[in-house]
């Protein structure tokens, strides 16, 4: 079968969240509303305090996951229920919201490097009301494996290389790859067809696709769905990147801020519910 190709290139905006948390939206943003089943994307990276010290106070969410990847830097997570998360470098955090609940993710750090990344990912109708559940994943727990000479893979969740993610029982079947690639190195990851699947350039530069198409730091590129793998190639000064991919939902998105519903009545219902105290 075919190798992937990028369909498009996302440029992304930088833009604040949370309590003025300043971030890089490529998914989510003025250039891509979503990728079904995908929602939103920030990658949050600064070593000056003032850019992320006031975290993500008090929020709810009803109808989709938020997965948390940090890469640098420690989180605390908490919820209403009285669950609680501990974010370090090299953890995720799965959460599916479900029905709802009111979060915050606050810095437990005065200064220094935090740099993470954040992907939400969209529920079908049958799963939007379910009991929020949390898969809180130390870095540990996340397999590492070699795809090739100078490529490696940490392996958030589905496979590759022979290794399985530790996430499981999501309803889009995820894949989420956090890759490294030496100067000139190449990888060829599988990925199911009509999947949608993205890539995220971090750090360095690649090149995506058999026909090499170049995609810069910071930028995102959507593939094809069409193939059942996609080549990776890193540029002169090696590459990260975040690959992703996801079956599609294929349902009507009614969105308005942290709530992801299927129509506007139940969007209206959301926030009723938020506002009577019924999501804490
Ligand atoms: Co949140």
């Amino acid at each position: 079968m075919a190798k992937r190709r990028v369909r498009r290139i996302v440029r992304g905006t930088d833009t604040s969240d949370g309590g003025g948390v300043r971030l890089r939206r490529t998914i989510g943003g003025p250039d891509l509303d979503h990728l079904d089943p995908f929602l939103l994307l920030d990658e949050f990276k600064s070593d000056d305090r003032d850019d992320y010290i006031a975290g993500f106070p008090d929020h709810p969410h009803r109808g989709f996951e938020t997965v948390t990847y940090m890469l640098a830097g420690a989180m605390r997570h908490r919820d209403s229920r009285g669950n609680e998360g501990h974010l370090v470098a090299g953890s995720v955090q799965w959460m599916t919201a479900g029905r709802g609940l009111v979060h915050s993710e606050m810095p437990q750090q005065e200064d220094g490097l935090m740099w993470g990344f954040q992907l939400w990912v969209n529920l079908p109708a049958a799963q939007k009301m379910t009991a929020p559940r949390y898969q809180d994943i130390p870095p540990e727990r996340v397999p590492e494996v070699e795809l090739g000479p100078g490529a490696r893979a940490r392996v958030v969740a589905g496979a590759a290389g022979g290794a399985e993610g530790p996430v499981s029982g999501v309803a889009t079947q995820p894949v989420y790859l956090d890759l490294r690639l030496a100067a000139g190195a190449s990888l060829q990851p599988d990925l199911t067809p009509d999947h949608n699947a993205f890539a995220y350039v971090y750090e360095g530069d690649a090149r995506l696709g058999d026909d090499g198409t170049p995609v810069a730091s910071k930028h995102l590129a959507v593939l094809d769905p069409e193939g059942d793998s996609v080549l990776v190639r890193a540029g002169d000064s090696g590459a990260r990147l975040l690959l992703v991919a996801g079956r599609p939902i294929g349902e009507p998105v009614a969105r308005y801020g942290p709530f992801v519903m299927n129509t506007r009545e139940e969007i209206l219902e959301a926030v009723e519910d938020f506002r009577a105290g019924r999501l804490a």
